[in-house]
C-alpha cells in the first residue's frame, strides 16, 4: 500500500500528557498549551478528561480549561469521557467531540475504569444514546492493543473484536493504543495484518506511547498500511496513571519531523510546535522528551 499524502495529527498532550503529572498545573498553563498547539497548526486536540477527579485529580480543572481557552471553528477540541456523567460535563462546556475508552484487556479495564470490557460497553452505549441525540461525534480508544501491564500479551483477535464493537456502535474512528509502549514493528505488523483488512485503514488511528523507544518505528509501520491519523503529545508528555510503564506518548515534534522527511503533509509548523513544547516543559520544570526539540536546541 502507498503512504498517505497527508496525516491528521491529534495532540493528546493536554489530556494524556498532563493527566499523570503529580504537581498541580494551572488552568492558565493548560489554556496556553492548547492555544499554542492551535497556533502551531494542530486541528485536533484532546483538551481534557471528564473522569472521576478522585481517580485523576490532574483533570479536575478540565471544565475551566474548556471555558477559558479561545476557540477556532476549524479546530476540534475533544474531551475524554468514561460514562454519561462525564459526557454531560463535556457537553455543558461545549466539547467539539468526545472520546470513549475501553481496552482489549480485562485486567487493565478493571484497574483503569473499575469494570469489565462488557460493562464498559454498557457505559459507552449510554454515551452514544446521548451523543447521537446531540449530534456529537464520538471517537473510541482501545488500550493495551499490543500488550497489557497486568496480563501480558494480547491476541490481535481480541483487539479486532473490541474495535469492531466500537465502530458498530458508531465511533467514527478507533484509536489503537500501545498503552505501555511495549510494541515493536513485529507485533504492530501482526496486529495491523488483522485489523486493516477487516476494518479499513481509514477508521484506524495509532496511539503509541514511547516507553521502549519504538513509537516512531511503529508509526512508520502503520503509515505503510495506509493509516493516516496519528496521536502524539507535544514534548512527549504523557502516561496513564493506571498503566505502570506508560511514561510518555510519542512526541508530536518527532512525528512531524519524521513526516516532513517522508514528504507527508501535516499542516504543522515545527518551529512553533517546538516553542510550545519548551513552554510546557518550563512549566513542568524538566526538559522536553522530544528528541527533535532537544536536537534543535543544541544546534541553535
Ligand atoms: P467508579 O468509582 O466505579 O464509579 O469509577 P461509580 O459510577 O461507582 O461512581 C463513584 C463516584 O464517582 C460517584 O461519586 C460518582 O458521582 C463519581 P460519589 O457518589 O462517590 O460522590 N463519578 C464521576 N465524577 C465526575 N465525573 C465522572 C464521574 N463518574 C463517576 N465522569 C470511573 C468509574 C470510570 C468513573 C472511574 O474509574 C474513572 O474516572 N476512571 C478514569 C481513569 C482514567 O481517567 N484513566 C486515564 C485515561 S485512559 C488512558 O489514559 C488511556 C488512553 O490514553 C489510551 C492508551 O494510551 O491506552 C485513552
Ligand atoms: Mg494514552
Amino acid at each position: 500500500m502507498s503512504l498517505p499524502a497527508r496525516v491528521k495529527l491529534v495532540d493528546v498532550g493536554p489530556r494524556d500528557g498532563l493527566q499523570n503529572e503529580a504537581q498541580p498545573i494551572s488552568v492558565q498553563a493548560k489554556v496556553a498549551l492548547v492555544e499554542g498547539l492551535v497556533a502551531a497548526g494542530l486541528t485536533h486536540i484532546e483538551v481534557g478528561a471528564f473522569v472521576n477527579p478522585t481517580w485523576v485529580p490532574q483533570m479536575a480543572n478540565s471544565e475551566q480549561v474548556m471555558q477559558k481557552m479561545a476557540r477556532l471553528a476549524s479546530v476540534s477540541y475533544r474531551a475524554l469521557v468514561p460514562n454519561v456523567q462525564g459526557y454531560q460535563r463535556a457537553k455543558a462546556v461545549h466539547a467539539s467531540e468526545v472520546a470513549v475508552f475501553t481496552a482489549a484487556s480485562e485486567a487493565f479495564n478493571q484497574k483503569n475504569i473499575n469494570c469489565s470490557i462488557d460493562e464498559s460497553f454498557q457505559r459507552i452505549e449510554s454515551i452514544f444514546a446521548a451523543a447521537q441525540q446531540d449530534n456529537v461525534a464520538v471517537r473510541g480508544y482501545v488500550s493495551c492493543a499490543l500488550g497489557c501491564p497486568y496480563s501480558g500479551d494480547i491476541d490481535p483477535a481480541s483487539v479486532l473484536s473490541v474495535c469492531q464493537r466500537l465502530l458498530d456502535l458508531g465511533c467514527y474512528e478507533v484509536s489503537v493504543a500501545d498503552t505501555t509502549g511495549v510494541g515493536t514493528v513485529g507485533s504492530m505488523q501482526r496486529l495491523l495484518d488483522r485489523l486493516v483488512p477487516a476494518l479499513g485503514s481509514e477508521v484506524i488511528a495509532l496511539h503509541c506511547h514511547d516507553t521502549y523507544g519504538q513509537a516512531l518505528a511503529n508509526i512508520a509501520c502503520g503509515l505503510q498500511y495506509g493509516i493516516a491519523t496519528i496521536d502524539a503529545s507535544v514534548a512527549g508528555l504523557g502516561g496513564c496513571p493506571y498503566a505502570p510503564g506508560s511514561n510518555g506518548n510519542v512526541a508530536t515534534e518527532d512525528v512531524v519531523y519524521m513526516l516532513n522527511g517522508m514528504g507527508i503533509q501535516t499542516g504543522i509548523d515545527l518551529a512553533t510546535l517546538i516553542r510550545v513544547g519548551e513552554q510546557i516543559s518550563g512549566v513542568l520544570q524538566r526538559p522536553s522528551r522530544s528528541r527533535v526539540a532537544l536536537a534543535f536546541r543544541s544546534v541553535k
